[in-house]
């Protein structure tokens, strides 16, 4: 992991990069493989928490679906990463008491990697495709007759003798998820019955998942405690559950078996140099520099990039949204801003 844990602090001379951050909503690999995981998913709609209209539609559709004994109509999920996208799909197929296959678009390289899983599906069963704004070509031309006429065109040889053989499928949803929804060709999008925004969680929904996942993991924290990781996790349960493990390990090392407190939870994110508001080293040179170096901007973004060692890409899809969003940076047409709030959040006046 590329986050260095010493001295946290306005002095950050040791380089952090964009990749692998703790707080990255991107999935990073211990997020599916550190144990009891997969266990901290809600299985039902009762038990997942936060993003009320989304269960509230999701609800009204899969209780028709069951009363008409269909399938669910597709479902496109999109919004941020790490907001439970996956875990919806999971949700649904529990309500609906049919089994769900996940997969991404990057896996469906090759036609017959998508024909194999058409052909497979049972009726109403899911398939979640992650990524779907990732397809081919070859395999959204495929999908269209599946999504709408439960069809499956297949070409059966080659040159003169290629000959066209339909197959039907059973009912069944497709759910695809995506971060970028306005990536999605307009004729997959319309083949979607459903399409969802999830949005940012609220820091009420995110107490309650931090404090679900602490019974879960069998961990004690107090109010405060958990009020803390929801301050810090951006928005983000995944972010949130990675936290909390970072918070388990300093309890664990300190052989801290009572109740975990917010002192505890200070402890260990300051460590990761995860601050009060989730920004974490990387957002944190970004903001200096442009204070210490420009006087809070305006600077362009190859600029910045340049003096970070960063990739002005990487820098503006990975480390800006999060500043944008709280408001600490700026983007105008003639470069970077850091604003009053970010000046005063790294402990500048706010006037340059
Ligand atoms: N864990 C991660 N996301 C969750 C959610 N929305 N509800 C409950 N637990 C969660």
């Amino acid at each position: 992991m590329a986050i260095v844990s010493s001295s946290a602090g306005r002095a950050e001379s040791s380089k952090t990069t964009a990749k692998n951050r703790l707080v990255d909503a991107a999935p990073l690999p211990e997020d599916t493989t550190a144990p009891r995981e997969d266990g901290l998913r809600p299985r039902r709609l009762d038990d997942y928490i936060g993003q009320h209209e989304l269960k509230q539609v999701l609800s009204i559709a899969v209780q028709a679906a069951i009363g008409r004994g269909d399938a669910l109509d597709h479902v496109l999920l999109y919004g941020p990463p790490g907001l439970g996208k996956t875990t919806m799909a999971l949700v649904l197929a529990e309500e609906l008491g049919v089994k769900c296959r996940i997969t991404s678009a990057p896996a469906l390289e090759r036609p017959r990697d998508i024909v194999g899983l058409l052909v497979n599906l049972q009726p109403r069963e899911l398939l979640f495709i992650d990524e779907i704004h990732r397809l081919t070509r070859v395999a959204e031309e495929l999908l269209y007759p599946a999504m709408e006429d439960r069809r499956l065109d297949l070409t059966v040889g080659k040159g003169s003798t290629a000959r066209t053989r339909t197959l039907d499928l059973p009912p069944f949803t497709l759910v695809g998820a995506t971060t970028r929804a306005g990536a999605l060709s307009s004729p997959l999008r319309d083949r979607f019955g459903l399409i969802q925004r999830l949005e940012f969680y609220g820091i009420d929904d995110l107490r309650a998942i931090v404090k679900r996942a602490t019974g879960l993991l069998g961990l004690q924290l107090n109010e405060e405690a958990c009020l803390e990781i929801a301050r810090r996790c951006r928005g983000t349960p995944r972010i949130a559950n990675r936290l909390l493990r970072r918070v388990r390990d300093v309890a664990t090392v300190r052989g801290v078996s009572t109740l975990i407190d917010a002192a505890l939870v200070d402890e260990a994110l300051s460590l990761h140099r995860v601050d009060g508001r989730g920004l974490d080293a990387s957002d944190r040179r970004l903001l200096e520099l442009l204070l210490e170096s420009h006087g809070g901007g305006p600077v362009g973004l190859e600029t910045l990039a340049a003096a970070l060692g960063e990739d002005p890409a990487t820098l503006e899809a990975v480390v800006e949204p999060f500043l944008l969003q709280l408001g600490f940076l700026q983007r105008t047409p003639r470069g970077r801003v850091v604003t009053s709030a970010g000046r005063r959040h790294l402990g500048w006046s706010e006037q340059p």
